[in-house]
């Protein structure tokens, strides 16, 4: 009997994503039959109560034309609940005690998930180890945070690895579990037509975007303390950097992909003390209106006065022969005037315009992969405009544009945490977060913010709606660049 052991079975990203990831995954006959989900939380509850809690979810998150009773019944089957306080050390007898009732085999197939704040990451480890329930046969998934700089990440990592070995620690980055973030992978790799440009000599620079308008979604706690830096780019966005800039592995597995990813993080320029204010700037929002609709500041959201950035906007480059002199400008906040994700790459403009007259300026190419909203990938060439061109050639940049979902309409979208899951349970680490890989994000994150303390820079306002403060885009049109908006 093989079991996922759910830690934080009743909290929100187990009610919003991984049930209804899991539901997914087996209404496609993708789970084994033996396999059971084991969640455990707090609250007193018992199995029916658990399955109901579970029913409800599901019945919340998915499109309704995907619930079907019988698949429904099948996937609850699968449920237990067993309550569990991690902070006291005997209880984690009765959870083997309750897995081993169920069949479950402790040396083979436990799968666990932590999906709990991380102050409890390290009582949780060490009452699965106590229990006999860690080691060399289990595989344990964390959910960020993992830390709040590197020393702390450094502990968790530390908690980790004297129970579980690093092959079997699948550190979790939700964008990797997107498609169109693996997407970035096919299309470089996948493409002879791409790779000979990409680098000094054919790319002029690259832009990174989160863009979010939601506020702080009730996480005040949480979201004061960490803020867009920590909670957006500290991950997320170095991650879709490093697939942006990484050599190409020799092999699509785990270890070629996170060497090269680690390659590039190394790699990075500190923004330090020094270069802080050139290269950095941070907002926070104000009252505004987002889509129209009016909405309070963050002060108000947050019900006092703080100094957590929501918006950071960097200058980062890569110090490497391929990066040499081309600029990543990166950019997440909240409350913007858009959801959008995207990679605008813009290439070098040709060397010598053959054309002349008017209507014949040229534009850069530009290669954009949207990955949310809209999945898309769009590259922007120069065409002749339809004409007799009594005055020269007339020129217009016009889109070669694949949708994902129309040139793939056979196919589902899935969420990010079906393939990741999925993956867990079947072992396979490359879309996951190395330790080397966290600890060198940290290393650079920490230095940004040592800069900031250094020059005693706090966020400039904006108003919830606006693309962050004016001085985002005095970041990028002092290098003659705009950004993409
Ligand atoms: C999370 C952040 O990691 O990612 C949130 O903590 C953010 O603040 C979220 O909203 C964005 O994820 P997605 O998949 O909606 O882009």
């Amino acid at each position: 009997m093989k079991s996922l052991l759910l830690f934080g079975a009743t909290g929100d990203l187990a009610r919003r994503m991984l049930m209804p990831s899991l539901y997914g995954l087996d209404s496609e006959g993708l789970l084994t039959d033996d396999l059971r989900i084991v969640g455990t939380a707090r609250s007193a509850m018992d199995d029916a109560g658990y399955k109901a809690l579970i029913e409800k979810a599901l019945r919340e998150f998915l499109e309704p034309e995907r619930i079907k009773s019988d698949l429904m019944s099948r996937f609850l089957g699968r449920l237990r609940y067993v309550p569990l306080d991690v902070s006291a050390p005997e209880q984690f007898n009765a959870l083997s005690a309750a897995l081993l009732r169920e069949g479950a085999n402790p040396s083979d197939g436990l799968r666990i998930f932590l999906s709990t704040a991380p102050s409890l990451f390290g009582p949780t480890i060490a009452g699965l180890a106590s229990a006999g329930l860690a080691g060399e046969h289990t595989r344990l998934a964390l959910e960020k945070p993992l830390g709040h700089d590197l020393a702390s990440s450094r502990a968790i990592n530390d908690a980790v690895a004297s129970a579980f070995p690093e092959r079997n620690t699948f550190r979790i980055d939700h964008y990797l579990g997107k498609e169109t973030v693996q997407n970035l992978l096919a299309l470089r790799f996948g493409n002879a037509l791409f790779e000979p440009l990409w680098g000094a000599h054919g790319i002029d620079h690259v832009q990174i975007t989160v863009a979010e308008t939601v506020g702080l979604e009730g996480r005040l706690g949480f979201y004061d303390e960490t803020g867009a830096l920590r909670d957006m780019v500290q991950n997320h966005m170095l991650q879709l950097l490093a697939l942006t800039a990484m050599e190409p592995p020799a092999r699509f597995d785990a270890t070629s992909v996170r060497d090269e990813k680690v390659k590039v993080l190394r790699s990075l320029r500190p923004i330090d003390a020094a270069t802080a204010q050139t290269h950095s700037v941070i907002g926070q929002y104000g009252a505004g209106a987002v889509a129209g609709k009016p909405v309070g500041s963050y002060a108000d959201e947050l019900g006092h006065a703080s100094s957590t950035e929501t918006f950071v906007a960097l200058k980062v480059h890569v110090d490497n022969w391929r990066w040499q002199g081309v600029p990543f400008y990166l950019r997440t906040g909240k409350r913007l005037p858009a959801r959008r994700t995207e990679i605008f790459i813009q290439f070098k403009a040709v060397p010598h315009s053959i054309f002349t007259g008017p209507g014949a300026a040229l534009q850069p190419n530009k290669l954009i992969i949207g990955l949310q909203p809209e999945e898309a990938i769009t590259l922007r060439v120069m065409m002749k405009e339809p004409g007799l061109d009594r005055q020269g050639m007339r020129l217009r940049e016009a889109p070669l544009d694949i949708s994902i979902p129309n040139a793939f309409a056979d196919s589902r979208r899935r969420i990010a945490y079906e393939r990741l899951l999925l993956d867990l349970l079947d072992g396979d680490p490359t879309l996951f977060v190395r330790r080397d890989e966290v600890e060198g994000q940290w290393t650079w994150i920490d230095a940004i913010r040592a800069g900031w303390a250094a020059n005693a820079m706090v966020p400039r306002p904006y108003a919830a709606g606006a693309w962050g403060p004016s001085a985002a885009i005095g970041l990028t049109e002092r290098d003659g660049v705009t950004w993409h908006d």
